[in-house]
C-alpha cells in the first residue's frame, strides 16, 4: 500500500502502453521475439481509435500501375514540406512494401483487383516519377481499413499471448533520478486498484491529442496521454504546432469522410458549383495535400463563395460516381453522410468542412521508435527504456504535414521498428533495475490531488473553454495576433485548473476522475501547442501565418522541442530536420517550391 490506496506490482520485459494499431504491432511482435509482454489500453483493444480510419495504408506495391518506394518517398518529403527528417522518410517508404505483405498474411481482408491483388486508390499527394503523374498507392480495405487491420492485429497478439490489462488508465511514466524510464503506473478502472508496472522497455503508444479542439474527427478517448507523461517527466514534445485539418469532415457533426472519396473521382464545389480547386492546385485538383485543400477551402469561404445560408462550408460531390462503386468501395461513408448529415450521395452533394484530424507533433523519436531527448550536445540523444510510436510520436516522417494513408502505414512499420529495437536491447527475463526517489508516488499524489478536487470549476466547463480557444486561435490560417492572444488564454486555462472541482470521488469506474485527469493532459498539450505556434514565424505545411506567407528554409527549417513545469512555463529550443538518407540507394531530396 502506497497512502491509502492498494497497489499490485507487475515485472513485465516490456510494457505497450495503448492497444491501437502501433500498440498491438509492436506488442505482439515482442511477445513473439520472447519478451514477456504487457499491453495496456484505456479502452477495449478494438475500440482504440485506429478503428475509425477510412481510406488506406500506402505503400508502393504498383499493383494498379508504375509506383515505387522512391516515388513515394519523393511524395512524402514535399508533403511534410522539408521539415521530416529523410532517413525516417526513407525507412518508411521503403519498409512499407513488407510491411503490407505481413498484414496481408495476417489476414487482413484487403479489397481486391480483378486479378485478385489488393486494390490501391489514389490519395493526395501521391505521384509517380518525382511529381509527374498520379499514383495508385493507398491499399485499401473498402473505406474500412483501420477496421480491417485493428482486428487483425489484435488476433495476432492474443496468438502471441501478449498479457491484455483492458480498461487501465495510464496514469505516469516512473523515472529514475538518471532519467532513464524504469516503468509505468496504472489505474484499473473497474477495480480501483493501482497497478506498478516494471519494464526494460515502456512503449508508448497512446495516439494523438486531437480533443485540445472543439471540431475533430479524432475519438473522445483522443486525449496524447503519453505525451502528457512525457511533458510531466520533464522531457519535451516536437513539432506541436503542426495540427492538421482534413478537408473533409461532415460541416457541423465534424466525423470524417475519407480522402478515398475523391480518390474515387469524388470532387469538391464551391456556391458557383465551380470545382475551385482547379485554380488552386492546377495539376493535382483535388488530389492536392490536405493542407492545400483546407486552406483552399477556408479561402473560398472567406471570399465569400461557401455554400448553405451562412456561406460557411464546401460540398463534396460523389453523384456522379457508378452506384456500384459507392457500394463496394465507400459504403462506410454513404452511411455516415446519411446518418449525420441526411444526405443520400447518390443525389446530393456531402456538405463539408476542414476538420482536426492528426498531430504530426508528438513525441521526438528516432527511427528505431526510441524518444529522443535533444541537448545541444547531441540533439539525438536518447532517453533509456522509452520508445513512442504511433501518432503518439514524431519520428519524423509527416514533418509539417502528413499525406493521407501514411498514417496507418506509420503505425504498422514503427510497431515492427520498435519491436525490432526492444528484442536487441532486452534480454528475456533480465533482471530490473530498482526504483530512484519516484517509485510510482508521483503519479499517485497526481491522482489524490484530482480525486480530492473541490474548486468551483467543472472539468466540462474548463474543456470547453480550451477546446474554443484552439479552434479560435490555432486554426487553419494564424496571425502573430491572434495566436499571442491564443497564448494568453490559453495559458488562463491552464492555470485555471487548480480549481477543477469533481464530484465523484470513487475509485470503481469514476469518469468524473477519468475527464478529469485526461483535461489535464490536453492542457499541457494545448499549451505547448500554442506556444510553439506563436514562435514560429513561417509558413510550412499545416502552419499557415497570413503575416508570414512564405516558408522560410534559412531560418525555420528545423524541429520544434518544447517542453513545460508544472507553472505552465514553456522551453523552446530547435533541432536540424535530418537530411541524410539511410542507405545511398536514394539521394537526400533538397527543399524546392511547393506546388501541386
Ligand atoms: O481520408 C482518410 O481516409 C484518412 C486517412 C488518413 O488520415 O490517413
Amino acid at each position: 500500500m502506497t497512502g491509502s490506496y492498494e497497489i499490485i506490482d507487475h515485472e513485465f520485459d516490456v510494457v505497450v502502453v495503448g492497444a491501437g494499431g502501433a500498440g498491438l504491432r509492436a506488442g505482439f511482435g515482442c511477445a513473439e521475439k520472447g519478451l514477456n509482454t504487457a499491453i495496456i489500453s484505456k479502452v477495449f483493444p478494438t475500440r482504440s481509435h485506429t478503428v475509425a480510419a477510412q481510406g488506406g495504408v500506402s505503400a508502393a506495391l504498383g499493383n494498379m500501375g508504375e509506383d515505387s518506394w522512391q516515388f513515394h518517398m519523393y511524395d512524402t518529403v514535399k508533403g511534410s514540406d522539408w521539415l521530416g527528417d529523410q532517413d525516417a522518410i526513407e525507412y518508411m517508404c521503403r519498409e512499407a512494401i513488407p510491411a503490407i505483405i505481413e498484414l496481408e498474411h495476417y489476414g487482413v481482408p484487403f479489397s481486391r483487383t480483378a486479378a485478385g491483388k489488393i486494390y490501391q486508390r489514389a490519395f493526395g499527394g501521391m505521384t509517380t516519377h518525382f511529381g509527374e503523374g498520379t499514383a495508385q498507392r493507398t491499399c485499401a480495405a473498402a473505406d474500412r481499413t483501420g477496421h480491417a487491420i485493428l482486428h487483425t492485429l489484435y488476433t495476432q497478439a492474443l496468438k502471441h499471448h501478449a498479457q491484455f490489462f483492458i480498461e487501465y488508465f495510464a496514469l505516469d511514466l516512473i523515472m529514475s533520478d538518471e532519467g532513464e524510464c524504469l516503468g509505468v503506473m496504472a489505474w484499473d478502472l473497474d477495480t480501483g486498484i493501482l497497478h506498478r508496472f516494471r519494464a526494460h522497455q515502456v512503449i508508448l503508444a497512446t495516439g494523438g491529442y486531437g480533443r485540445t479542439y472543439f471540431s475533430c474527427t479524432s475519438a473522445h478517448t483522443c486525449t496524447g496521454d503519453g505525451n502528457a507523461m512525457v511533458l510531466r517527466a520533464g522531457l519535451p514534445l516536437q513539432d506541436m504546432e503542426f495540427t492538421q485539418f482534413h478537408p473533409t469532415g461532415i460541416y457541423g457533426a465534424g466525423c470524417l469522410i475519407t480522402e478515398g472519396v475523391r480518390g474515387e473521382g469524388g470532387y469538391l464545389t464551391n456556391s458557383e458549383g465551380e470545382r475551385f480547386m482547379e485554380r488552386y492546385a492546377p495539376s493535382a485538383k483535388d488530389l492536392a495535400s490536405r493542407d492545400v485543400v483546407s486552406r483552399s477551402i477556408i479561402m473560398e469561404i472567406k471570399e465569400g463563395r461557401g455554400v448553405g445560408e451562412k456561406k460557411d462550408h464546401m460540398h463534396l460531390n460523389l453523384m456522379h460516381l457508378e452506384p456500384e462503386v459507392i457500394q463496394e468501395r465507400l459504403p462506410g461513408i454513404a452511411e455516415s453522410a446519411r446518418i449525420f448529415a441526411g444526405v443520400d450521395v447518390t443525389k446530393e452533394p456531402i456538405p463539408i468542412l476542414p476538420t482536426v484530424h492528426y498531430n504530426m507533433g508528438g513525441i521526438p523519436t528516432n527511427y528505431k521508435a526510441e524518444v529522443l531527448c535533444p541537448t545541444k550536445k547531441d540533439p539525438n540523444a536518447v532517453v533509456p527504456g522509452l520508445m513512442a510510436i504511433g501518432e503518439a510520436a514524431c519520428v519524423s516522417v509527416h514533418g509539417a504535414n502528413r499525406l493521407g494513408s501514411n498514417s496507418l502505414l506509420d503505425l504498422v512499420v514503427f510497431g515492427r521498428a520498435a519491436a525490432n529495437r526492444a528484442a536487441e536491447t532486452v534480454t528475456p527475463g533480465q533482471t530490473h533495475r530498482s526504483f530512484g526517489s519516484d517509485d510510482g508516488s508521483k503519479a499517485i499524489a497526481r491522482l489524490d490531488h484530482y480525486r480530492n478536487a473541490d474548486g468551483s470549476t467543472s472539468t466540462a466547463q474548463l474543456r470547453d473553454q480550451m477546446q474554443h480557444t484552439m479552434q479560435d486561435h490555432a486554426a487553419v490560417f494564424r496571425t502573430g495576433d491572434v495566436l499571442d492572444a491564443g497564448v494568453g488564454k490559453i495559458n488562463e486555462c491552464f492555470s485555471a485548473k487548480v480549481d477543477i472541482g469533481i464530484k465523484d470521488r470513487s475509485m470503481i469506474f469514476n469518469t468524473d476522475l477519468v475527464e478529469a485527469l485526461e483535461l489535464d493532459n490536453l492542457l499541457s498539450q494545448a499549451v505547448v501547442s500554442m506556444h510553439a505556434a506563436a514562435n514560429r514565424e513561417e509558413s510550412r505545411g499545416a502552419h499557415a501565418r497570413d503575416d508570414f506567407p512564405d516558408r522560410n528554409d534559412k531560418e525555420w527549417m528545423k524541429h520544434t522541442v518544447i517542453a513545460i513545469d508544472e507553472k505552465g512555463n514553456t522551453d523552446i529550443t530547435y533541432r536540424p530536420v535530418i537530411m541524410t538518407t539511410l542507405t545511398d540507394e536514394i539521394e537526400p531530396f533538397p527543399p524546392k517550391k511547393r506546388v501541386y
